[in-house]
């Protein structure tokens, strides 16, 4: 058999795909799969005459390899990785890679890196986004794992990135252990909110102002001619344009949606790091909702609502529309940041921020030209301590802002729900206050369960207690436990 340069193991529509993409950038790829006839179909069809070969056992595809061997595998995340790589490790070298490009937790990631280096092994964890179509032609590509790993992956992961512009691949190491599955999996939330974003501006159209399909489409598609270029903009109107049989598809799809987990993934470890990741979170929990179908169906006919109908000038509704998403956009991406940067100050991981806004340009999902904004603001200010800082986004925050609230008060007064909307705007006017009513909380909680709180008229890291019910008198705090 001819050597190959690459191994990949499953053969789902991204294996495929990316072994196609492989092939098409000079590689010489073994594919394996656990059920052989996918090996068979894949090699009869979509991969005839392309420099790819078929492995029928994991010693098949090992033994195919040159070696130090790079093996990707593209397989379910969770224990389908774990057997695949107990197969793998025996039959494997020192100095040989394996590069995980599924979804995987990090902290699976973070293991594996691990256990595999004492073996004397590499492991790479990539994460890959773009979907069926972005594996084919570029998609983005976030590797993190065995520091050792990355001049042994890196012509052929960056070769097959998507590249923007001026040719940078949106393809770089992003950093240690687990961290390229993390940011893949902030990726995925932002998504989310993204998505929930849109979901929500859709409903305001279609319930509040009346629109048909083929207008609200028109309206994504304009929108996405100005800043709000992006991928999920742009194919929010395809989908809002389709047809079948003379009616729009999108009217005929249960209102329930599903998720894998990437999302909450992320909101718990924002909840783990004290970011507050609200956007994610709504867009977490409105799915959560949406799925509860017949509750939902049963409550309209109890819960009373005012009536949907937005007032006033579409045109007008419309323009706050977009100002309101473009601001929620920006705190959601800022929040996403935030979290980057907590977790990267607390694994140790020193993650270049401006980087990852430059691997999510192009080939990914939530990929937008606005992503340009957010690298230029890291460049401009590398220990920008928030995004919202920027002068493009503090200045585009202040002039969206009338409108942003409008059409949460519209949305409010309509009865139809903006949680996404409203998360971003709470949470922008509260990282905006100078002062919180925390004092309040802190005095509640230092009443009921004597938990101390710190004096604004007091030298910092003092803590006080007062007996509230008795002398109202400060006293010693108490231990805390
Ligand atoms: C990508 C996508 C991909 C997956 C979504 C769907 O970056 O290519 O994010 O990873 O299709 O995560 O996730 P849900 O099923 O949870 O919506």
């Amino acid at each position: 058999m001819t050597r190959s340069d690459i191994g990949l193991i499953g053969l789902g529509v991204m294996g495929q795909n990316l072994a196609l993409n492989m092939a098409d950038h000079g590689h010489r790829v073994v594919v394996y799969n656990r059920t052989p006839a996918t090996t068979d179909a894949y090699l009869a069809g979509p991969a005839r005459g392309l420099p790819i070969g078929g492995a029928s056992t994991l010693e098949e595809l090992v033994s195919a390899l040159d070696t130090p061997r790079r093996i990707v595998l593209m397989v379910t995340a969770g224990p389908p990785v774990d057997a695949v790589i107990a197969g793998l490790t025996p039959l494997l070298e020192p100095g040989d890679v394996i590069v995980d490009g599924g979804n995987s937790h990090f902290r699976d990631t973070e293991r594996r890196v691990g256990d595999l280096e004492a073996q004397g092994l590499l492991f790479v964890g990539a994460g890959i986004s773009g979907g069926e179509e972005g594996a084919r032609h570029g998609p983005s590509i976030m590797p993190g794992g065995s520091p050792a790993a990355w001049p042994l992956v890196r012509e052929f992961l960056q070769g097959i990135a998507a590249k923007v512009d001026d040719g940078t691949p949106c393809c770089d190491w992003i950093g240690p252990g687990g961290s390229g599955h993390y940011v893949k999996m902030v990726h995925n939330g932002i998504e989310y909110g993204d998505i929930q974003l849109l979901a929500e501006g859709y409903h305001l159209m279609r319930a509040g102002v009346g629109m048909d399909p083929d207008d609200m489409a028109d309206v994504f598609a304009r929108w996405n001619e100005g800043r709000l270029e992006s991928y999920l903009v742009e194919i929010t109107a395809a989908v809002l344009r389709l047809r079948q049989d003379g009616a729009p598809l999108l009217e005929k799809i249960l209102d329930a949606a599903a998720q894998k987990g990437t999302g909450r993934w992320t909101v718990e470890s924002g909840l783990g790091l004290g970011i507050p990741v609200t956007l994610v979170a709504e867009a977490v929990f409105s799915r959560a909702v949406s799925a509860m179908k017949t509750a939902r169906v049963a409550a309209s006919a109890v819960l009373a609502g005012p009536n949907p109908a937005i007032a006033g000038d579409p045109g007008t509704v419309l323009a706050d529309l977009e100002e309101a998403l473009y601001a929620s956009k920006i705190v959601s991406y800022a929040q996403g940041f935030m979290l980057l940067a907590a977790a990267s100050a607390e694994h140790d991981w020193d993650l270049d921020l401006g980087a990852i806004a430059l691997m999510w340009r192009e080939g990914c999902i939530i990929r937008a030209a606005f992503l340009d904004r957010i690298r230029d603001a890291f460049a401009d200010d590398p220990d920008l301590a928030n995004l919202l800082l920027a002068p493009h986004f503090a200045e585009a925050m202040a002039a969206g802002q009338p409108g942003w609230r409008q059409t949460i008060a519209r949305a409010v007064g309509a009865g139809l729900p903006v949680p996404a909307y409203s998360a971003a705007l709470g949470f922008y006017d509260a990282y905006r206050a100078a002062r919180l009513p925390a004092n309040l909380i802190q005095a509640l909680r230092d009443y009921f369960g004597a938990h101390t709180y710190q004096r604004v008229d007091r030298a910092g890291g003092e803590h006080f207690h007062t007996d509230w019910a008795g002398d109202g008198r400060e006293h010693p705090a108490p231990p805390q436990h």
